[in-house]
Formats: C-alpha cells, structure tokens, sequence
C-alpha cells in the first residue's frame, strides 16, 4: 500500500464519447481534492464510438487545460491494472440518479475484489447536469436539437460539425 505521503492521485475513468459538461463539474470539483487527477479514456469500448479515441482524447485535452493537476490519457484492459501502473488510490465515477446505481456498485465491488488497496470514490453530479448523458446529447443534436450549455463549446462545433456537416 502507498505510503500516505506519496501523491494522491485519483484515475477518472470513462467513455467520454464525447465529454459534457456533467463530466467536467466533476473534474473541476475533483481536481482541488487531489495532487493529480488522470481522466482515462477507454481504448476498446465494445460500444461503437462516434468519436475516435484521438479525438476523445483531444476534446478532454483542450476543456481540461484549465486545471494544471489535470492530465488525459487513453487505457484498455482492466481498469485497475491501469490504476496500478498509475499509483493510483481512487477511482473516480458520477452518479446522476438512482439509475445508475446499480451498474456502479456493481463495477465498484468488482473493482475492490480485484484491487482492495483502491478506493472508488462516488460524487453525485452537479443539479444543473443530472439529467445530462453522451448518448442523449447525441440523440438531441442528431435530431436537430439545441445543446447549447450541455457541453463545452468545443466539443458542440465538433459535434455540429460530425451531425450537421457545418462549422
Ligand atoms: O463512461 P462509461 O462507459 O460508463 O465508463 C465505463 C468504464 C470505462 C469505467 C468501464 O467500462 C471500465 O472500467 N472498463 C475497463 C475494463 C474493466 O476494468 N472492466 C471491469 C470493470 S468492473
């Protein structure tokens, strides 16, 4: 086990096809909380991604500059073997509603079977983002839909530009 003088450093771990701006309330409240805070982006998502693992990992890179305790990566296999490699003590996931509950609990007890020196720590979403997800975002924009404020601008002209064919 890390001593407790090392670095804190927490692993937030995700799909962010693309990141929203629930995703980045978390980052911004989680990144005072630790000495580093590393957002990983699942490499081989059995999901098929609108976005590329690239352009993920770019989208987060530009919206999280702001925090210098920050950092982007991408990962695959076992999301705790990652940690490890990382020294890593927390993994860091939302919950919106009750709705996801279940499927994190399941994920966390799974995690600290496999890796007990990790802890997942929950934060609940800002209000103003629990009722945001990618999937909706994409579904709203792919119909024609104002998303305006549910992601950071960038990533709404990306996905303007992927949806609407325009700038
Ligand atoms: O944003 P998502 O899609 O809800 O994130 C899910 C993620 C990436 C956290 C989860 O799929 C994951 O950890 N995958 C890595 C593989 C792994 O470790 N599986 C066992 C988890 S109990």
């Amino acid at each position: 086990m890390p001593a407790l003088s090392q670095p804190l450093v927490a692993v937030y771990p995700g799909s962010f096809d693309p990141i929203t701006n629930g995703h980045l309330d978390l980052v911004q409240r989680c990144a005072p909380l630790v000495d580093r805070l590393v957002v990983a982006v699942l490499k081989n998502a059995h999901k098929n991604p609108l976005f590329s693992l690239e352009e993920r990992v770019e989208m987060l890179k530009e919206v999280v500059r702001p925090y210098g305790n920050v950092e982007v990566d991408a990962f695959d296999g076992l999301l705790v073997d990652y940690a490890r490699q990382k020294n890593a003590r927390v993994l860091v996931r939302g919950i919106r509603a009750i709705s996801d509950y279940e499927y994190e609990l399941q994920m966390a007890l799974m995690n600290r079977r496999l890796a007990p020196e990790i802890e997942t720590l929950f934060m609940m979403a800002g209000e103003a983002y629990s009722f945001i997800s990618s999937k909706l975002v994409k579904e709203v924009i792919g119909l024609g839909g104002n998303i305006s404020g549910l992601v950071p601008p960038s990533v709404e002209e990306k996905l303007k530009q992927r949806f609407l064919g325009r700038d």
